[in-house]
């Protein structure tokens, strides 16, 4: 049985026979005739020493030719280890190469650029950096599940192919098996009655929709998969493809939404910090300052609720010149969203109760006949992590409000019919997953904290 590394540094030293497995970091030699050999497995940030002294067979043929990238395995003793910085090392007594790493391995012992390193995706997850989001991004995601798992929660896997337009903003990517150079017409238009579906169809861009008819049936439920959007922003925030998170509870309305969304962010920054304390040093030191204690105090802040309408008087009164002048009736802005949490309430805000116009059909209407019962969750550095809603559980509101929309209600015949047969007030919001993991980590581009990323012109891996 081969060790983990993550476990083996934690042991004391006893001499014990241990197996290895990993890429070597870096490799020097000793006058006295010894080679030491870093080693890193994926387990955790740190490497550990093997000691290879020249009595070993393959000592001059092999392990003084191995260089930074290589794949080993080691087998020896767990001794106690004569260096500074650690409590133990392996005494080799076999090495094998698996893999030589040709002199071009681009990943050397020097700074890298994020930049540059997200050309090579394929080698990035080598990187300390990229080793530590991989296991944090891990970790949340169990973290989301135990979360909703231990509060009752089912999760149910919703379709990735759709023909609705959930949010109803028209970024969708087409899903189709004609041929594009070659698409049947009728009528000088698409006849898509010979396409596979026979329908058009798209990829998500939320699962909610069919989140609200599970809902309507079990009560609590989340989804947690790949969403979508042909949206051609390119930020540091937005992907094309991205990964969401959205509860949907039954007899639910906004204040329980807001306080159950409040007690998943906070529980998933706690899981952070008690799980990954030594990532959480290495962000501080080399990603951003403060990373961990920003954690903390969210964890701590009692997130403040302002109506939208007080945001936009804020945001009017304030003292800086924003790039989009705020104005009732437009979608609030990066710059305007970390404004209000780091600037005026210096913790996390929910926006709630937007204009009707700015958001998607399916949010309840307030008796203003103006607004509707949304809430946007913004967090210091990100803006909004959180979009959510109490959903128009009223049959004559929601068919009004398809109608005022243009939208065809026979698209949306079943969403109408959990409306007509046993309606309930009930209410759900979407995580962007990788804004958690942005957030948690310090990092400062969204496309850094995905394996692959997808943003308008590259979907290269
Ligand atoms: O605010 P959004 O569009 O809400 C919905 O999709 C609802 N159907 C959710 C629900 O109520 N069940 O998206 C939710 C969250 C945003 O707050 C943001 O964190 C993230 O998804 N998000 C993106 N993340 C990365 N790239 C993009 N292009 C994103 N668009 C939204
Ligand atoms: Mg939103």
């Amino acid at each position: 049985m081969k060790n983990k590394i993550r476990e083996l540094l934690k042991e004391k030293p006893s001499d014990r026979e241990v197996i290895l497995q990993g890429w070597v970091r870096t490799r020097r030699d000793s006058k006295a005739g010894f080679s030491f050999i870093e080693i890193n497995d994926g387990s955790c940030l740190k490497s550990i020493q093997v000691v290879a002294d020249s009595n070993l067979p393959n000592f001059k043929d092999e392990i003084l030719k191995i260089t930074t990238g290589c794949s080993v395995r080691v087998s020896g003793q767990l001794v106690k280890s004569q260096g500074k910085g650690q409590d133990v090392e392996v005494q080799a007594k076999e090495i094998k190469i698996f893999g030589w790493a040709d002199p071009s391995y681009p990943l050397q012992k020097k700074h890298h650029s994020f930049e540059f390193l997200r050309d090579i995706a394929h080698m990035r997850p080598r990187s300390n950096t990229f080793g530590a989001i991989a296991r944090v991004r891990n970790g949340l995601s169990y973290a989301v599940h135990k979360f909703f798992q231990e509060r009752g929660f089912l999760y149910v896997h919703t379709p990735i192919i759709t023909a609705s337009d959930c949010e109803g903003a028209g970024e969708m990517f087409r899903v189709t098996s004609f041929d594009l150079d070659n698409i049947p017409k009728k009528e000088n238009k698409t006849n898509y009655k010979q396409d596979f579906f026979e329908t058009p169809v798209f990829l998500t861009v939320s699962g909610q929709l069919e989140g609200e008819i599970y809902a309507s049936a079990l009560g609590d439920i989340y989804t947690f998969g790949p969403t979508f959007r042909a949206e051609n922003s390119n930020t540091p925030r937005h992907l094309a493809e991205f990964w969401m998170i959205e509860p949907e509870m039954a007899f639910c309305d906004l204040q329980q939404d807001i306080n159950i969304a409040t007690e998943f962010i906070k529980y998933l920054l706690q899981y952070t910090l008690d799980n990954f304390p030594e990532e959480m040093e290495f962000f501080d030191k080399f990603i951003e300052k403060g990373t961990s204690d920003i954690l903390k105090h969210v964890i701590e802040k009692d997130f403040k609720v302002i109506e939208y309408t007080e945001a936009i008087d804020i945001l009017k009164k304030a003292e800086i010149s924003f790039e989009y002048p705020p104005e009732w009736g437009k979608h609030l802005q990066a710059e305007h969203e970390r404004y209000l949490t780091e600037e005026v309430f210096k913790c996390p805000v929910a926006v709630i109760n937007f204009p009707k116009i700015i958001k998607p059909f399916y949010m309840y209407l307030n008796d203003d006949d103006k607004t509707v019962r949304g809430m946007d969750i913004l967090i210091p550095r990100i803006g909004e992590i959180i979009g959510g809603s109490q959903r128009e559980h009223r049959l004559d509101l929601i068919l009004k409000r398809i109608k005022e929309l243009k939208m065809n209600p026979e698209n949306y015949q079943w969403f109408i019919d959990l409306r007509k047969y046993g309606t309930v007030p009930h209410s759900g919001f979407g995580l962007g997953f990788e804004r958690l993991v942005l957030f948690v980590t310090g990092m400062k581009n969204i496309r850094d904290v995905i394996p692959f990323p997808r943003t308008p012109g590259n979907a290269e891996f």
